[in-house]
């Protein structure tokens, strides 16, 4: 029996990115219809799947994990009423289709008599010809012991253990994961749902439940009225998903959708990654979180009693974190903030006031387009959180880098890019070193126009002002489309 999935299912049960999927069926070598594919295809493609070790689970972890460094996935399973629900709905199924297979056999037996009776008293070979086929039918059912559908056994596994959710009217989806609630799946997954507090107060993160069962786990005190209710709206920040749902969420696609926020963070760890960039790393009050947009840019700043130190920088982390807030300061004599954070380096718990965000180098998530990012030294940090938010999002095209440095140690996330290599099948990356970033510049350009149908792919470029002036130039004289290049200087 074959069971039709969506794309995003095949791709969760056998652990690889949508985009690989979606070239097989682009090269004839696996039929979709309306958007599903069916497991007898994906068997034939992926013969040797197995449960241990499609590496579903564990490829999925590996691609969050190593790409944002931590966090997110603190259980796995969900919490044991959830379970038992899912199950309890999983056995029903299958006692229906016991009672339908029961039916069938009764039904069959039945004819059978039927065919017996009508034998005796008119002998037409025809008859006795079908009563043989449904002997032998009947004999090779029960005789058969073939194992079953590996995929369709793995689906109803991760049936039990996550819940799909679609969304309109965008039409994404996602998973959710554990014990985790609707919106933090959705974040996970990429996605710019509306939200506020994060617990409970706002009313932001509203949503209607279109089908399927929601379960609340968190306290809420905003008050949804009666009506509300009655249309099936939740709260998705206090409630997980018990069953397969659709949803109509608000989600962000502009900029202009996020509003300016003032939150106060505290400083987590300032480590050195070269002589001249240190990491920031903050984290904001689990009740006041910055949303954002991948690529975008805030203000950081420090006062004292008579000073007051402050920058603009690219956040260098996922939204889907956004309570851990990253940044690549390079040091630099004209900015205030990044000189008082080299000659003072703030200590853990120091507070830092972030407002924003701003900015426009964002990913336009609703195309297919193959995605080519240009960073020069710290123009690495906007990029940085556009990869890994395009993967969170498990975006379509391909995700290609160059990187660009102006020293010989300015390459300080190699291992990050690595770590996304072998993550995700669809992220390849390329490194050069140049003097200067008007050099950097002319030198990424002509790698760039190396790229087969580069002026087809959406080009993200960040670094210092010269080196991205150079590679735009290059690039839309050689016939790259003004709408096809987002930059952003750092
Ligand atoms: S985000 Fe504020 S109530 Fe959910």
């Amino acid at each position: 029996m074959s069971l039709p999935l969506t794309l995003s299912r095949a791709a969760q049960l056998l652990g690889v990115p949508r985009a690989v999927l979606q070239k097989h069926i682009a090269a004839g070598e696996l039929p979709s219809h309306d958007g599903m594919v069916n497991t007898e295809d994906l068997q034939k493609l992926y013969p040797d799947v197995e449960l241990e070790d499609s590496g579903a689970f564990e490829r999925i972890m590996q691609i969050k994990e190593q790409a944002f460094a931590k966090r997110v996935r603190e259980r796995i399973l969900p919490n044991q009423e959830i379970l038992a629900q899912r199950l309890a709905a999983q056995s029903e199924e299958l006692e229906e289709v016991r009672r339908h297979l029961a039916e069938y056999h009764r039904l069959v037996e039945a004819l059978r008599a039927r065919i017996d009776e009508m034998l005796e008293t008119a002998p037409f070979p025809q008859l006795a010809e079908l009563a043989r086929r449904i002997d032998e039918g009947l004999a090779e059912v029960l005789a058969s012991e073939a194992p079953a559908d590996r995929l369709e056994v793995l689906d109803d596994v991760l049936r039990v253990m996550t819940a799909q959710v679609k969304v309109r009217p965008s039409g994404h989806e996602f998973f959710v994961e554990g014990s985790e609630t609707v919106l933090e799946a959705a974040l996970r997954a990429g996605l710019a749902p509306s939200y506020g507090c994060r617990n409970g107060n706002c009313g932001l993160c509203k949503a209607r439940i279109v089908s399927g069962q929601v379960k609340q786990i968190h306290p809420t005190d905003y008050p949804l009225s009666a009506s509300e209710r009655a249309q099936g709206h939740a709260l998705l920040c206090s409630n997980t998903a018990v069953t397969d749902l659709v949803i109509e969420m608000i989600e962000a696609s502009r900029p202009d959708d996020i509003p300016e926020q003032e939150v106060t963070a505290k400083v987590k760890q300032v480590t050195p990654l070269t002589n001249d960039i240190l990491l920031l790393h903050l984290v904001t009050p689990r009740s006041q979180r910055l949303r954002f947009l991948a690529g975008q840019m805030v203000t950081l700043s420090v006062s004292s009693a008579t000073t007051n130190f402050r920058g603009d920088y690219p956040i260098a982390s996922c939204p889907c974190d956004d309570r851990n807030l990253l940044f690549h300061i390079r040091r630099d004599e004209n900015d205030a903030f990044a000189s008082r954070l080299f000659s003072d380096p703030f200590k853990p718990g120091d507070l830092v006031s972030v407002f924003g965000p701003f900015g426009e180098f964002v990913l336009q998530k609703d195309s297919s387009d193959d995605l080519l990012f240009v960073a020069c030294d710290t123009g690495f940090a906007p990029i940085k959180s556009l990869i890994e938010n395009a993967a969170a999002a498990d975006l379509p095209g391909l995700l290609h880098l160059v990187w660009a440095a102006t020293r010989p140690d300015g390459h300080y996330f190699e291992n990050q890019c690595r770590a996304w290599a072998e993550a995700l099948e669809t992220f390849s990356y390329a490194t050069l070193v140049a003097p200067d970033a008007a050099a950097a510049g002319t030198a990424a350009a002509g790698q760039v126009l190396q790229i087969p149908d580069f002026a087809r792919r959406m080009v993200y470029v960040a670094g210092p002002a010269e080196f991205v002036a150079g590679v735009s130039d290059s690039l839309k004289s050689a016939g790259l489309p003004d709408d096809r290049l987002k930059y952003e200087t750092v």
